[in-house]
């Protein structure tokens, strides 16, 4: 019901609002969030129910389609993402001139925006069947591209995709599968990685989703925009928050655990030190992505018989903040970050895959953001103003008399 032209018109005045804050950059149908609630919806449909019954393909047709599917829609989605999944043997060829201890989301980011001198043909997007077909290649050859990307950092043959194989228990085959042995798939790593791609699909208008409208914005091809995306989520205050929380919990394992000191050291603006997986700028009450993944932990490790220190001083640290005033005050809780790299380790997945794997979530969010920006009616190119604060005219002087 917004009228856009009257908005327009309204452009004359700046308003400096660093960080966006306050600044709705646009208006979407996708996901709705209440910050202060903790309520978190892709279509309208609950994440918790999402996560209780869906699978993550179903939620990404659900996300870029808009509607959940029917049983033969999400077999004819499910089909079509099984054609591309392969990549063309000459993108295998820049793994090699990747270095080996090349950080994966390095890799992934400028693989996928190889992608686009691959399929050039469909790049001017003038029909919509072009957009769709590189869709499918995008949703279907990320999980390849990320898995290469782990078998290149570990000296192991590249392994190719298994059509017969669900979405995630084809990336797990990808992952840990190797020539001289059978590896089986556990169901309920799959089903672990399943919930945490879900929960991670979509969130508004955060840093890397902006990113993919801001650059799609000036017409750039859909490849080109996801791989924007995938560098800014990429940084610790973002998607790069997974990693550095699990690394942050190693650390104060090796430390001898001793979480308090931690928490104070938190506390204390000069140290430069922040407790990652801890705080968001939409949430100020507890994320509900955090007590899904929580949940699911909890499951997965008992199931597993598995004795993680590292579960057991999260815990830790998630009570005393929760209950210190520094953190109550500032309505810090922890976030979805914050349990899912206990999962991947239990997933035997390497701390530096694990914003890859953030990437792999986001993706059908950050494609259907990509899609609702090109056919808004009101789509301009983002060109945000600032106010200028430098000095003001002055004369120039010539450089032998400087
Ligand atoms: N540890 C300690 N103090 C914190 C933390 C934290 N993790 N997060 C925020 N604060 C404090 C700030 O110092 C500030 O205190 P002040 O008011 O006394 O100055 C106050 O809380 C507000 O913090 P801001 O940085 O202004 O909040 P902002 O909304 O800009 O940042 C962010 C949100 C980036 C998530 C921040 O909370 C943070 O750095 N968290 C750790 C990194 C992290 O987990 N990122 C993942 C976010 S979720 C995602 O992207 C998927």
């Amino acid at each position: 019901g917004l009228d856009i032209s009257k908005l327009r018109a309204q452009t004359k005045a700046v308003t400096v609002d660093e960080g966006f804050v306050n600044t709705g950059s646009t208006t979407s149908d996708i996901t709705f969030l209440d910050g202060e609630k903790g309520v978190l919806r892709y279509r309208g449909y609950a994440i918790e129910d999402l996560a209780a019954h869906c699978d993550f393909v179903e939620v990404a047709y659900l996300l870029i389609y808009g509607e959940l599917p029917k049983l033969e829609d999400l077999e004819s989605f499910r089909h079509n993402l099984r054609q591309h999944t392969m990549l063309h043997e000459d993108i295998t060829k820049f793994y090699d001139g990747f270095q080996h201890d090349a950080h994966p989301m390095a890799i992934l980011s400028s693989v996928v925006m190889a992608l686009s001198t691959f399929y050039n043909d469909s790049l001017g997007f003038d029909d919509p069947k072009d957009i769709d077909r590189c869709v499918m290649r995008l949703m279907a050859k990320v999980p390849t591209i990320a898995s290469y990307a782990h078998k290149k950092s570990i000296g192991q043959p590249m392994v190719y995709p298994k059509n017969s194989l669900g979405y995630c228990e084809n990336f797990l085959h990808m992952m840990f599968s190797v020539p001289a042995e059978e590896y089986e798939i556990d169901p309920v790593h799959a089903e672990a990685l399943n919930l945490l791609l879900i929960v991670h699909a979509d969130h508004e208008q955060n840093c890397s989703t902006s990113t993919v409208r801001m650059v799609g914005s000036s017409d750039a091809n859909l490849f080109a925009s996801i791989s924007a995306g995938i560098c800014a989520l990429w940084g610790p205050l973002h998607g790069g928050a997974n990693e550095a929380c699990v690394s942050m919990l190693e650390r104060i394992r090796e430390d001898g655990g001793n979480v308090a000191k931690y928490v104070e050291m938190a506390k204390k603006k000069d140290s430069g030190f922040r407790l990652m997986g801890f705080g968001h700028r939409v949430y100020k009450n507890y994320d509900p992505r955090a007590k899904i993944i929580k949940a699911a932990c909890d499951r997965l490790l008992q199931s597993q018989q598995i004795h993680d220190p590292i579960f057991h001083i999260a815990q830790e640290l998630e009570q005393v903040a929760l209950t210190d005033d520094y953190f109550i005050e500032r309505k810090l809780y922890p976030n979805v970050d914050f349990y899912s790299g206990v999962i991947y380790r239990a997933l035997g997945i390497p701390v530096e895959m694990f914003t890859v794997l953030f990437a792999m979530g986001r993706l059908p969010g950050w494609i259907a953001h990509w899609i609702e920006m090109r056919n808004s009616p009101g789509k301009r190119i983002n060109r945000p103003r600032q106010v200028y604060t430098g000095p003001t005219k002055r004369p120039l002087t010539p450089i032998e008399q400087r």
